[in-house]
């Protein structure tokens, strides 16, 4: 039997739930998804006690399907997730997510004088560094690392 203290969100039909993102992660996590554009149905959850992370958040997205790279962007920020592919209430797949090598649009460069930040130009880095994160801008060369790390809105 469920313990009763356990908070529970309804389990999903079809779609997919993203679980263990850490709870200071979660807006940035639909941010870098693009959610906001979504019409579907959606929970999120955050703030919830998990014995691994501290606190954490989940999402359940009803009828929304990501392909593996879009989903492996949101290692940047939340790279322990743990994805659950659901159809018709079972779960048929789970998942990780991998830093991808190059990683394009989502996050800023951390120089100021950088021609990312002066002009319209979409930034670029290539993956230096995975724990912690290093990412090497493709223009200026600096490094940018999970410290100073900026995640593009997307709204
Ligand atoms: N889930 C859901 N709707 C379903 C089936 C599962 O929302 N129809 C959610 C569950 O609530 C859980 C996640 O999908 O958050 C994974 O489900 P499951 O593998 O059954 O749970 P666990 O064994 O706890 O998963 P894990 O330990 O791998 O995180
Ligand atoms: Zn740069």
């Amino acid at each position: 039997m469920k313990d009763r203290k356990q908070l529970s969100v309804s389990a999903i039909k079809d779609g997919t739930v993203i679980d263990h993102i850490p709870a200071k992660s979660l807006f940035k996590v639909i941010d870098i998804l693009g959610l906001d554009h979504i019409e579907k149905m959606m929970t999120f959850g955050t703030n919830l006690e998990s014995k691994k992370l501290g606190l954490k958040g989940i999402m359940k997205l009803s009828d929304v399907f990501f392909a593996e790279d879009d989903l492996n962007r949101i290692a940047l920020v939340a790279p322990d997730v743990k994805v659950n592919i659901i159809r018709d209430y079972e779960v048929v797949e789970k998942r990780l997510v991998e830093i991808p090598e190059k990683v394009e649009g989502i996050v800023k460069c951390v120089n100021p004088v950088c021609i990312t930040n002066n002009e319209e130009i979409r930034t670029r880095f290539e993956l230096v560094s995975r724990s912690p994160v290093g990412l090497k801008c493709h223009y200026c060369e600096k490094i940018t690392d999970a410290s100073n790390m900026v995640i593009i809105s997307s709204s």
